[in-house]
Parts: structure tokens; C-alpha cells; sequence
């Protein structure tokens, strides 16, 4: 058995040790890929084929890059969202409890890898959340916030957040995240809400941030029956956030739609911004060296002027 040459090499591994990264990628193949947060791995396969191949390249991997493995999860990628399951586990002890902890240029992040389909951390957003630790807005709107990652790296950089998501339970997971760094809560907020509902709401009270994500699912459907769609309904979400932002403030439009590209979500942005009477220029985060091109999320971030 050889190993594909998709892997991370030894380099590569010890640059994310030496920053303080123990939450990347280690391999995508065209039928899934294997991630590590901390010594757990989380394989990801489309078919049974892909997901042996990268079981057992793993091991080849691990010899020669001389990483310890921890525990083995898998999760089955179906390409329906309600078929998704929760990672299961292949190897490690079934006694210990499912989580663990994952750094980001030594920021922390809780993982759960029994918590659904998703375990708490994007990794295609490394470096967004490093573009706001190196240029920290003052208040920051994090819309669709999960795990409120975004806000976990503004708030280390003295940003105040306002957090918006329909999960209570995401946004608890929030706060943990936030503990973990031992960031205090006071000057942030957490709204279990839809975002489609809270920005108008925002607006009214005339509420401005200089930074804003919007980094929404593909499809959504909330408590009071509204359905989200990211191809047809991200320029009606990009207009409501428009209200809510400063002058010169950053925006980070990201999504997982393979229809819509880093190029499209430019043309929607510009198309927008002249429609509010705003300019803004353009600009994309380096590429991560742990994803293949066009692997990961679309992102882009426009400065307003
Ligand atoms: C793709 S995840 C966001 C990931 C997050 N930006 C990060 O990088 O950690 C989508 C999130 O949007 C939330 N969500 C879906 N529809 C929503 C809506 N209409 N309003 C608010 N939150 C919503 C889900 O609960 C989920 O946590």
C-alpha cells in the first residue's frame, strides 16, 4: 500500500505546531477528506472505498510524518443535508468522552464530535479569523455564528460582538469558546434568532458595526417556517447588512454552494452596493496550504467606502 501525495508533509505539519495550530487538514481526495484537532482525526468519505484508502493511508502518514494518532472518527458526506449523521468512532476508546480541544494560533475552540454532522470548527475560515486578529474591527455582527469562532478571534483583539444564530445550543458552545480563552462575555451578545429577522430589528434601533460575517447555509428553514436559500436570497441578506454597517466597514460574504464562487459572490456584492449608493473594493484571504484549490468554502471581503 502507498500513500497518495495528497497528504500534508512533515514541513507542513511542524508550520501549524510552530504557530500554535493543531486544527487542519490532512488530506483531500476526490472522495473525502481527513482532518486533525489535536491528536483526534476526523475522516470524511463520500463511499466506503474513499473512506478505506484514507483509513489506511492515515497509518502510513502518521509513521512517516511522525504524529502520534488519538482517537479515529469517520463521517459519512451524503448528498442530501437531511441524511446527515454524527461522526462515529473507528478506533480509540469508546469509554471517553466525545470531545476534545483544538487551537488556532493558540486560540481554543471547543470540538464535539458527538454533537451532529458538524464538531464545532470550520477549518476552510483559518484565515479569515486571522484577517480579523490582524485588523480588529471595534464592534463585529457575526451572522450565522455556530460556534461564534469569528467572534472568539475579534473579541481576543478587543472587539465587542453581537453573535446571531437559531441555535441556542450553537451559541451556548459560544460561550465556551469564549471561556475557554478566558474572554468575558459583558460586552458581547448571543441571539438565538434568524439573522433574515435580527437585521431589520437592528436597523430600527440604528445599530452600526465596522465589521459584519455572513456566512450562511447553503439551505435553512426557520422556526417560523421561512425558508433560506443562499443562491436566490444572499443579495436580499447582503442589502439588510448594508443597514447596519459604518461607513468603511469590512464584510466577509462566505458560502459552501459550489454555484456560487468566489467571482459570483463579487458580482452579487458590487451589484448591491451600487443598489445602497455604496462603493467597496475586494479582497481574498491567501490560499490555505492545507486545501486544494477550490476546496473549502468561497469567500471573499469587501471594504466599504
Ligand atoms: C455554515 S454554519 C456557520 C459557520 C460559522 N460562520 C463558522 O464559521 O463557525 C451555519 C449556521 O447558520 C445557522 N442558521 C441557519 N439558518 C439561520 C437563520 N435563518 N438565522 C440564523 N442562523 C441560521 C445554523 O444554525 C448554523 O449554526
Amino acid at each position: 500500500m502507498k500513500m497518495g501525495s495528497e497528504w500534508i508533509d512533515a514541513g507542513l505539519l511542524r508550520h501549524f505546531e510552530a504557530e500554535g495550530t493543531n486544527a487542519h487538514r490532512l488530506c483531500t481526495i476526490g472522495g473525502g477528506w481527513v482532518e486533525r484537532f489535536g491528536r483526534d482525526i476526523l475522516i470524511s468519505f463520500k463511499k466506503t472505498a474513499a473512506r478505506e484508502r484514507l483509513f489506511q493511508e492515515l497509518y502510513l502518514w502518521s509513521a512517516t510524518a511522525g504524529f502520534r494518532l488519538g482517537r479515529i472518527f469517520t463521517r459519512f458526506l451524503p448528498k442530501k443535508n437531511e441524511e446527515r449523521e454524527t461522526a462515529r468512532l473507528l478506533s480509540g476508546n469508546a469509554e471517553e468522552n466525545l470531545q476534545t480541544i483544538a487551537t488556532e494560533r493558540h486560540l481554543k475552540f471547543g470540538i464535539d464530535f458527538g454533537a451532529g454532522y458538524a464538531v464545532g470548527l470550520f477549518l476552510d475560515q483559518r484565515e479569515n479569523r486571522n484577517y480579523i486578529r490582524q485588523a480588529p474591527p471595534k464592534r463585529l455582527l457575526n451572522c450565522f455564528a455556530y460556534t461564534c469562532s469569528f467572534a472568539v478571534a475579534a473579541a481576543s483583539v478587543g472587539a465587542k460582538t453581537v453573535n446571531v444564530d437559531l441555535s441556542k445550543k450553537s451559541l451556548a458552545r459560544g460561550r465556551e469558546n469564549f471561556a475557554l480563552n478566558s474572554l468575558p462575555t459583558n460586552d458581547h451578545s448571543f441571539i438565538a434568532d434568524d439573522v433574515l429577522s435580527v437585521l431589520p430589528r437592528l436597523t430600527r434601533h440604528g445599530e452600526k458595526f465596522d465589521m459584519i460575517i455572513l456566512d450562511p447555509p447553503t439551505f435553512s428553514r426557520s422556526p417560523r417556517g421561512k425558508a433560506f436559500q443562499v443562491e436566490n436570497d444572499f443579495e436580499e441578506l447582503l442589502l439588510s447588512a448594508l443597514e447596519v454597517s459604518e461607513r468603511s466597514a469590512r464584510i466577509l460574504l462566505s458560502t459552501n454552494c459550489t454555484s456560487l464562487r468566489e467571482r459570483a459572490l463579487e458580482v452579487m456584492a458590487r451589484y448591491c452596493l451600487k443598489v445602497s449608493r455604496r462603493a467597496g473594493t475586494f479582497h481574498r484571504q491567501p490560499p490555505l496550504p492545507d486545501f486544494p484549490p477550490g476546496a473549502g468554502a468561497s469567500t471573499v471581503w469587501t471594504t466599504l467606502r
